[in-house]
């Protein structure tokens, strides 16, 4: 078993990312400039906002952080919007979600320029990845995706089984992996809530992508020997032995499936440190004008 260094990967495209930030600051070029807007005091938010700033500087990039309370009208924020859309000087923003319950997310989501969504949430960005054109893809998706490559994993022809099926993960990833190349050219079974026989078709699996937010679903017995296995869950449990009273749960029951695989993402420092760099290659992407 190999465990997936999603942190040390995360690394060393930072450090990637920077050298070609120096390259452009000495042509003369602006640093890539990201904005983030950020609603209320959710602590998942404030840490994982808190995360893209740093990131930010260690590439070398501007970043700008809006803050508004919890009771911000939809109408002030997409004045916001509006605003960060006309501003040439941001090159990508971000809209953290997921937002208080009176404003509508798709709303806001569409209300972004295509050109600026370094998410890669907007329909636009979705269609075109969708049929395999140049585009801002969403960050997890990017991020796993990047992942199987660093590791030279085989995709090809391979079943691979994705739980959950979520606008932001599930569902672009799946897209990911069935689509012509590498990685990718894999059969892919999307699972979720309403799926028969789930067991049974994790069983047949060479990858299993897990996305669903339920800690430890992913089982021994559920897992081929040998198989791959993503773990994307982030599910915060209550921990007293941890001084800010909670840890990350993945979405897979590590201890019991770490030894039957060939791969395996832990969690913390598996897929989370890759979205966050995936955000950042957008932003140098969105800096470059080379997509839009
Ligand atoms: N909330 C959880 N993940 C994400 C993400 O990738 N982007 C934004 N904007 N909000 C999130």
């Amino acid at each position: 078993m190999e465990l997936i260094d999603g942190k040390k990967i995360a690394d060393d495209i930072k450090k990637e990312i920077a050298i070609e930030v120096e390259k452009m600051v000495a042509e003369g070029k602006k640093r890539p400039h990201l904005a983030a807007v950020l609603v209320g005091h959710d602590g998942g938010s404030e840490t994982y906002v808190a995360h893209k700033v740093k990131a930010c500087e260690q590439c070398g990039f501007t970043s700008t952080l809006i803050r508004f309370e919890d009771d911000v009208t939809e109408e002030k924020l997409l004045e916001t919007i509006d605003e960060l859309n006309k501003n040439t000087d941001i090159d990508g923003f971000i809209v953290q979600l997921p937002l208080p319950k009176h404003i509508s997310e798709q709303k806001i989501i569409e209300a972004i320029d295509y050109r600026k969504d370094v998410d890669g949430f907007h329909p636009i960005n979705v269609g075109r990845m969708s049929i395999g054109l140049p585009c801002f893809l969403s960050a997890t998706p990017a991020g796993i995706i990047e992942l199987l490559r660093r590791y030279n994993i085989p995709t090809k022809g391979a079943n691979c089984v994705v739980l959950g099926r979520s606008n932001i993960v599930g569902k672009p990833v799946a897209t990911l992996m069935m689509q012509k190349g590498y990685p990718g050219d894999a059969t892919v079974t999307v699972c979720h809530s309403a799926t028969k026989n789930l067991k049974e078709i994790c069983a047949q699996a060479d990858i299993i992508i897990a996305a669903l937010g339920s800690p430890g679903f992913v089982t021994e017995d559920m897992v081929k020997p040998g198989a791959v296995i993503i773990d994307v869950g982030t599910t915060r449990v209550p921990d007293v032995t941890r001084k800010s009273g909670f840890r990350l749960s993945g979405d897979v029951d590590f201890e019991n499936v770490a030894p039957k695989c060939s791969y395996i993402t832990p969690v913390p420092g598996g897929v989370g440190p890759m979205t966050i760099v995936s955000l950042m290659k957008n932003t140098l992407l969105a800096g470059q004008h080379v997509i839009y």
